[in-house]
C-alpha cells in the first residue's frame, strides 16, 4: 500500500479553537512578535517543537495509574532503569527532570574554563550549558550539513578529520569530551551514519577522551541507519540502538523527544567515579537518584515510551509522513532543507526570503507571517536563535543558516492537518514578496529566542 496511515486509533481528543486573521494580528502584537508568548488556545496547529508535545498511549497512561511514588526505591524506578539499561546498555541511570538538566550535571562536573567541547552541532541548551562552565561549545559538522540543497544520507555526521585537527591544535587535556546528536536538530534533524559514530568513537579512544551521545532521537536515527546504510538492512532496530550506544561512554537524554513522554530526562554513564558525582550534584539540584525530579508515574511513562518508540510500524508512519510534509512543500517550489529530516521540515528562509538579511531575521519574519496566515506556530532556527556578538569586534555573527523548523509532534496530528500546514504555505509563498523582516527590541543575555521582544523594521 501507498498510502501512510497513523498506525494507532484515536480514543480521546483535545478540541482546536478555529480563529482568524484579525484576532491572531491582536494576539502576535500582544506576544511581541515571539511565537513563543502567543497562549496555545490562541494555535490552530503547533509546530513549535516536538518536545513533550506527543500523544501518549493507553499503555502508558496505564503505566500513569501504577507510578510507585516513594521518594526511595520506587518500583517504578527499577522499570525505568532496567529499560534503559536493556535498550542502551549503559550501566549507570541517572533520572532528570529533563534533557537540560542532565546536560548541566554533566557539563558542570566535567568542563572547565577553556575547555572546547565538539560536536556535530550542539542543540541550543547544550551550547548554553556549556558556555556556562566558559567553555567552548564547537559544531564539527561536515561541510555537507551546512548545505540545505545537498543530499547526502547522512548529513548529520560529524566531520572525523576536522576533529583529529582540534585535538591537535588545542590539545586533549582541554577536551573533557566529545559528543554527537542523533539526529542533528540543529542541523535538519539530519542522521548520524552508524559508521560516523564508530569512527569518532575510535578516535576518543585513541586520545582517551569520553564520548557522549545526546540521544534526544535515538531511535529515528537508528531508523536512518536501518534504511539507508545497506549494512544495517536486515538487522533491528533495538539492535541497531544497542549498537550505536556500546561506541560511547554514556548519554544524555530528552524523554520529551524519544521516549514520547511529556516530561522527563536521563544521564547514562559508564564510570562508576563520575555516577557518584553526578548522583551527588542530582541530589543537590534535581532529586534522590531513584527519582531524579521525576514522579514515579513519570518514570513508568518514559520506560514503557521507549520500548514503544522503537516498533517498526511507528518508526515506518512517523519518518514517512515528515517526509510527505517535505515532498509536498518541495512540489509547490517552497525550499526546504534537502533531504527531510526525521522530526521536523526546515524551511530555508534565504532562498525563501532573499530580500530579507540575516540581520533581519528572514526566519522570524516567516514563522510570524505563517502564524498570521493560518495560526499554525513553528519556530526560528537561524540568527535569532544562534546569532551574537563576536567578543572582540562586537560584530554580529550570523547563524550558519536561516531555518525556519516545522517540528511535528509524535502521534497527534492526522494527515488532513499536515495538509492543512501545506495549503497555508503555499498561501505564504505565493505572498512572499510582502513579507517584511523584523529587529529586536528587548534582549536578554543567553537563550534569547525564548524571550526576546521583536517588531517588524517598517514600524
Ligand atoms: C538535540 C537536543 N538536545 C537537548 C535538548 C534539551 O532537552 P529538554 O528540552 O528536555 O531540556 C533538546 C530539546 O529540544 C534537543 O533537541
Amino acid at each position: 500500500m501507498k498510502t501512510i496511515i497513523e498506525p494507532f486509533r484515536i480514543k480521546s481528543v483535545d478540541p482546536i479553537r478555529m480563529n482568524d486573521r484579525r484576532s491572531r494580528e491582536f494576539f502576535l502584537e500582544a506576544a511581541h512578535h515571539n511565537l513563543f508568548y502567543l497562549h496555545s488556545r490562541d494555535i490552530i496547529i503547533d509546530l513549535l517543537t516536538d518536545s513533550g508535545t506527543g500523544a501518549m498511549s493507553s499503555n502508558q497512561w496505564a503505566g500513569i495509574m501504577l507510578g510507585d511514588e516513594s521518594y526511595a526505591g520506587s518500583s517504578s524506578f527499577d522499570k525505568f532503569e532496567k529499560t534503559v539499561k536493556d535498550l542502551m546498555g549503559f550501566k549507570y541511570i541517572i533520572p532528570t527532570h529533563q534533557g537540560r538538566a542532565a546536560e548541566n550535571i554533566l557539563f558542570s562536573l566535567v568542563c572547565k574554563e577553556g575547555d572546547v567541547i565538539p560536536s556535530n552541532s550542539h542543540f541550543d541548551t547544550t551550547r548554553a550549558n556549556i558556555e556556562a562552565q566558559g567553555s567552548e561549545a564547537l559544531d564539527l559538522l561536515i561541510e555537507e550539513g551546512n548545505d540545505p540543497t545537498i543530499i547526502h544520507p547522512f548529513k548529520g555526521n560529524l566531520d572525523i578529520v576536522k576533529l583529529e585537527e582540534t585535538i591537535n591544535k588545542v590539545g586533549v587535556s582541554k577536551i573533557p569530551l566529545i559528543m554527537i546528536t542523533v539526529t542533528n536538530n540543529a542541523g535538519g534533524g539530519q542522521p548520524v551514519s552508524m559508521e560516523n559514530i564508530r569512527l569518532v568513537s575510535d578516535i576518543a579512544k585513541k586520545y582517551k577522551i569520553p564520548f557522549y551521545i545526546d540521544a534526544c532521537r535515538f531511535a529515528e536515527n537508528a531508523y536512518f541507519i536501518k534504511n539507508r546504510e545497506a549494512k544495517y538492512k536486515n538487522t533491528s532496530i533495538q539492535s541497531i540502538v544497542l549498537e550505536m550506544f556500546s561506541y560511547s561512554d554514556g548519554c544524555t537524554m530528552s524523554a520529551k523527544k524519544d521516549a514520547i513522554a511529556n516530561i522527563g530526562g536521563f544521564l547514562c554513564t559508564n564510570s562508576s567515579e563520575l555516577a557518584q558525582e553526578q548522583k551527588n550534584l542530582l541530589i543537590l539540584t534535581e532529586g534522590f537518584p531513584t527519582y531524579g525530579g521525576l514522579a514515579g508515574r513519570d518514570l513508568e511513562a518514559i520506560a514503557i515510551g521507549l520500548r514503544e518508540v522503537l516498533n517498526e510500524d511507528y518508526l515506518e508512519y512517523r519518518i514517512k509522513s515528515t517526509t510527505y510534509l517535505g515532498d509536498r512543500l518541495t512540489e509547490l517550489g517552497i525550499p526546504i532543507l534537502l533531504p527531510p529530516g526525521g522530526h521536523a521540515i526546515y524551511i530555508d528562509c534565504l532562498k525563501f526570503l532573499p530580500n530579507i538579511p540575516p540581520s533581519q531575521f528572514p526566519g522570524q519574519a516567516l514563522a510570524c507571517e505563517l502564524y498570521l496566515e493560518a495560526g499554525i506556530r513553528s519556530s526560528e532556527i537561524g540568527s535569532v536563535m544562534f546569532g551574537k556578538k563576536d567578543k572582540k569586534t562586537g560584530k554580529d555573527i550570523f547563524a550558519k543558516m536561516e531555518l525556519v523548523r516545522l517540528a511535528v509532534p509524535r502521534r497527534t496530528y492526522t494527515q488532513s492537518h499536515i495538509d492543512y500546514v501545506v495549503e497555508a504555505l503555499e498561501n505564504v509563498w505565493n505572498n512572499r514578496q510582502n513579507i517584511k523582516g523584523y529587529k529586536i527590541t528587548k534582549e536578554p543575555k543567553a537563550l534569547r529566542h525564548f524571550t526576546a521582544y521583536f517588531k517588524p523594521v517598517s514600524e
